[in-house]
């Protein structure tokens, strides 16, 4: 494996061998398997899990880690092509990011989307434009359009649930004060589409998924033996779910205009995730979010604290899914 960058880049076969060695690696630890081995992390936006989990599971491996935040005690980096650097960045990432790769066997890269250009976010330019200067295993952190590695933390958490695989699975939109990215929805209807789920999109009208990210979630269904749906209506979406995937995300049919998104979303503060959701949902339907989430905004206290949540455990699991990741790239 050379890069780790997005999971229709593997078929289902190959992620659930990624996934039995993070089985294998959680519970018959490797502690020096890379040893000698260093890991570079750059961090253009901000994050918790996937930075502490990172610099976490490289240790556990004997490995270690550098991390870089432009802006914050390194340069800021340009990525923007021809720009005149007369302003705060004093670094091209055209020098940057190979000068980091040269420091280390694998690099990680978060860059997530502009936000202003639909296509250009699709196309994931920013984060490929970096990916393109770096000479040595890659990683995505999450970029404009895609969440590798939450996807296969998710995977995992997805197989430690008793019962049949397929299941009727529902990336449920969930209100949230400001746009946000399309990275984990899009990775996570993939992501189930491609474990051969029923996947149903439930989201208000505004912020369907993009054509490509359904259209793409399609056919990793069929050739999985799953579905994929989409509908406004939250009464027929939960209707026998058995997993209930929340997720913010900006609105797709003014993307990039802040004023049209925010007076889309204005009406949908009921779109918090409560108990009274599942009335008509399996007995035994579990909660699933990437975190970080807004408590009463997105899902209320008392879904997150109740017996559905999985939310701990699929933040647990990106240490061991990340450390599968790592193995596969640096051990000979
Ligand atoms: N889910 C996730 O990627 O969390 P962080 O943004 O904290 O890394």
């Amino acid at each position: 494996m050379k890069r780790f960058v997005d999971l229709a880049d593997f078929t289902r076969g190959e992620v659930q061998d990624l996934v039995a060695l993070a089985q294998r690696l959680e519970h018959h630890p490797e502690p020096r398997s890379l040893a000698g081995k260093v890991l570079g992390l750059l961090f253009m936006n901000p994050s918790l899990r996937t930075l502490a989990s990172f610099q976490s599971g490289m240790a556990r491996l004997g490995g270690s880690s550098f991390v870089i935040t432009p802006g914050q005690g390194t340069w800021q980096l340009e990525a923007r092509d021809g720009a005149v650097m007369t302003g705060a960045a004093a670094e091209h990432i055209r020098e940057g990011l190979p000068v980091l790769a040269s420091y280390c066997d694998a690099l990680g890269i978060r860059a997530f989307a502009a936000g202003e250009d639909l296509a250009a976010d699709l196309a994931d330019e920013r984060f490929n434009a970096m990916a393109a200067l770096v000479d040595r295993p890659l990683i995505n952190m999450e970029s404009a359009i895609n969440h590798p590695c939450q996807a296969l933390a998710d995977w995992k958490t997805l197989d430690e649930l008793p019962g049949p695989a397929r299941r009727k699975f529902v990336l449920a939109w969930v209100s949230h004060p400001k746009s946000l990215p399309l990275a984990v929805p899009a990775a996570t209807v993939h992501m189930a589409a491609l474990r051969g789920m029923d996947v149903v999109v439930l989201r208000p009208e505004g912020f369907a998924l993009p054509t490509t990210v359904m259209e793409r979630a399609r056919q990793a269904a069929a050739a999985s033996g799953g579905s994929v749906a989409e509908t406004a209506n939250r009464a027929a979406a939960l209707e026998g779910a058995q997993v209930v995937y929340a997720k913010e995300w900006g609105c797709t049919s003014h993307y990039g205009d802040e004023a049209a998104d925010r007076e889309l979303r204005r009406p949908l503060k009921n779109w918090c995730l409560r108990n009274d959701w599942f009335a008509r949902a399996a007995d035994d339907c579990r909660v699933m979010h990437c975190l970080p989430v807004r408590r009463n905004s997105a899902i209320a206290d008392e879904v997150l604290d109740g017996p559905r949540s999985l939310v701990l455990r699929q933040a647990f699991n990106r240490l061991p899914a990340q450390m599968a990741v790592l193995h596969r790239l640096l051990r000979p």
